[in-house]
């Protein structure tokens, strides 16, 4: 287990940031963190790093009790702020270098390092301008880079695409999943409901302080029993055919309207197949669908939306 919180109490003044809040992280996985603005996500990701003290409760990180004086801990997690920390006057190579000596590397360890660094966050060619002038993007793709330099075995993301164009989004998605197949365990936090499904293997979703529910998005979906809506237009449909559809054991509900056929089907089955086997001599002209989300999850279990953007 790399993360292990259980049971934790989180107070401000009267506001209860973390309450009765549990989450168990093991070695490779990446988990996704999906809350609300105020879930408590940052919170969470404070005191697993133990830059804030807890009221209750125990948090434990490789093993290692957290008490906010041990240094290991703080040495094998790379931290990407949710604000953008690095420094606009100096270029990148400096910023790159500057967070790997708060690490305790050597010069010639920054020097290999910040090179093997530009590479994986794209920016090689760009590491001798300053900062300042870099996109929204760019800067974003340096603020994790700063985090990597001393190769941390445990990454924490807190809301690392915030504000940036779809490319930058996509390539730290990509770089995301390219490490979790390197065996780095990784806590990714998120409004983005898409991007919390595309990255992560497991999945906690938090509101007012508290886990909703947890587990993988499959398991997610299953416990809200939604449905998969399938509608399916052909040239000439038959009631001959909707008998046959309604034969189907997985089928939950069949209707025909003006050659379109309305299939509700229990979510997580996929039998788009054998639909499309049975009616395919109608001539199909048209198919959507419509699979229950994250999205479903969280509107089921909290009865709001998450919001879609920061
Ligand atoms: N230093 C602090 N002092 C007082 N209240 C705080 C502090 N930090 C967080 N809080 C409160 O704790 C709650 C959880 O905040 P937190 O920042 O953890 O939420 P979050 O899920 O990260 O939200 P966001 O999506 O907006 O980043 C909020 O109500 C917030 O106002
Ligand atoms: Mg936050």
């Amino acid at each position: 287990m790399i993360i292990h919180i259980e049971n934790v109490m989180k107070r401000f003044g009267n506001n209860l940031a973390l309450d009765t809040f549990s989450l168990d992280v093991k070695k490779g996985e990446v988990i996704g963190l999906l809350g609300p603005n105020g879930a408590g996500k940052t919170t969470c990701i404070r005191a697993i790093i133990g830059l804030i003290p807890i009221d209750d409760g125990e948090i434990s990180v490789f093993g290692i009790h957290q008490d906010g004086k041990n240094k290991e801990i703080k040495r094998r997690i790379g931290y990407v702020t949710q604000e953008l920390t690095i420094y606009e006057e100096m270029t990148a190579k400096e910023n790159l270098e500057f967070f790997g000596s708060l690490y305790g590397m050597t010069k010639e360890q920054l020097a290999t390092r910040s090179l093997e660094v530009a590479k994986i966050i794209g920016l090689e060619g760009r590491m001798r301008e300053k900062t300042k002038h870099f996109s929204g993007g760019m800067k974003r793709r340096l603020n994790i880079g700063c985090s990597l330099m001393h190769d941390p075995e445990l990454i924490i993301m807190d809301e690392p695409t915030v504000g940036i164009d779809p490319q930058s989004r996509n390539f730290i998605l990509e770089f995301v999943k390219q490490l979790a197949t390197k065996g780095t365990t990784i806590l990714y936090t998120s409004h983005y409901i898409e991007e919390v499904e595309a990255v992560a293997s497991n999945i906690c979703i938090m509101d007012q302080g508290h886990t909703i529910a947890s587990g993988t998005l499959p398991e997610l979906i299953a416990r809200i029993k939604g449905d998969a809506h399938m509608l399916i237009d052909v040239r000439i449909a038959s009631e001959e055919k909707l008998k046959a559809l309604r034969a189907i054991p997985e089928i939950k509900e069949v209707a025909l309207e003006n050659n379109q056929y309305h299939i509700i089907v229990p979510g997580g089955i996929t039998i788009i197949d054998k639909i499309i086997a049975e009616i395919a001599d109608q001539t199909i002209v048209n198919i959507n669908s419509k699979q229950p989300n994250l999205e479903d999850v969280f509107l089921t279990l909290t009865g709001k939306q998450l919001r879609d953007e920061a």
